[in-house]
């Protein structure tokens, strides 16, 4: 039987030092990430959400090793990805990409377009040559809806919505499996945010991509995923399929956040009302 998972994470933990004094002795800790186990399948959207400092930016670091794990399990593609050998770490990490809220986080504004997309396709030799490498970043800039002239251009000469497009085709050039969004459109006009998601769904779809789907915004994770996870205090408190933790969310924590925001709930708005 195939594993329908593409992601296991068993018991994460991840706690930060309290240093105090001037021995800088360790007082305590800081539970960011305390013991969460969920799991991702293929082609699925699951989304993460929890008031500020709830531990999800964290847990997103630790799951691409940005922050190595105080503790727990990650398997990734049916391997353990904390306990990888250099060459498997490589493919690994190719397939599991992340957009920040900043695009600017993950390109280089003193490089070209060509160059920010293309450079990772060399060195994980998804494409060969120079020649290439260019029809590949044309193809992706295609897809993100960005002309192909942009592949001489710098990331300054784009707005906020196009740069995440660029973030995004950057992530999305690798060929991931799962696609890691934390705050992706957070920083986003209404009206641009719709389309990042539109063109993340359409992306799913053509590429058979999973996503783990970070936001605060309650409104963008029920449109947008399947599952949901609600966190707090570094724990998921609840679980479940989107549509029934939003209408019947059972611990008094989502509860609160769901009561907390509704400004976040508006009627679907009319074609012709304006964001
Ligand atoms: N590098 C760090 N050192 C110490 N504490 C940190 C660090 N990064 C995050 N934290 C703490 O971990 C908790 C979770 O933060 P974070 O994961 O950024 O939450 P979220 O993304 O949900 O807003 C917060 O209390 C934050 O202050
Ligand atoms: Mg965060």
């Amino acid at each position: 039987m195939n594993n329908p998972f593409i992601l296991e994470v068993k018991e994460l933990k991840k706690y930060f030092p309290i240093r105090k004094g001037v021995l800088r002795r360790i007082t305590g800790y800081i539970k960011a990430v305390d013991n969460i186990s969920f799991s991702i399948k293929q082609g699925e959207v699951v989304g993460m959400v929890g008031e500020s400092g709830s531990g999800k930016s964290t847990a997103a670091h630790s799951l691409i090793r940005l922050l190595e794990p105080t503790e727990g399990e990650i398997s990734f593609l049916g391997k353990d990805f904390l306990n990888l050998k250099k060459q498997d770490l490589r493919l690994h990490r190719q397939k599991l990409q992340m957009v920040f809220q900043d695009p600017l986080a993950s390109l280089n504004p003193r490089k070209t377009i060509l160059e920010n997309l293309g450079e990772a396709l060399l060195y994980h030799k998804l494409v060969q040559n120079k020649q290439e490498q260019i029809e590949a970043v044309a193809h992706i800039l295609e897809r993100i809806g960005l002309p192909k002239k942009a592949l001489t251009s710098y990331p300054h000469q784009f707005s906020g919505g196009q740069q995440q497009r660029l973030s995004i085709g950057r992530a999305i050039a690798l060929k991931p499996k799962l696609v890691i969004c934390d705050e992706a459109v957070s920083a986003l006009d209404l009206s641009v945010q719709a389309q990042i998601l539109n063109l993340l769904f359409e992306l799913k779809d053509t590429y058979k991509l999973s996503y783990l789907f970070i936001s605060h915004d309650l409104a963008v994770v029920r449109n947008f995923c399947d599952t949901v996870l609600v966190m707090c205090k570094g724990k998921i408190v609840e679980r479940g399929e989107a549509k029934r933790v939003f209408e019947h969310p059972n611990h008094p924590y989502t509860q609160q956040l769901l009561a907390g925001a509704p400004a976040i709930f508006p009627k679907r708005r009319s074609k012709s009302s304006k964001s």
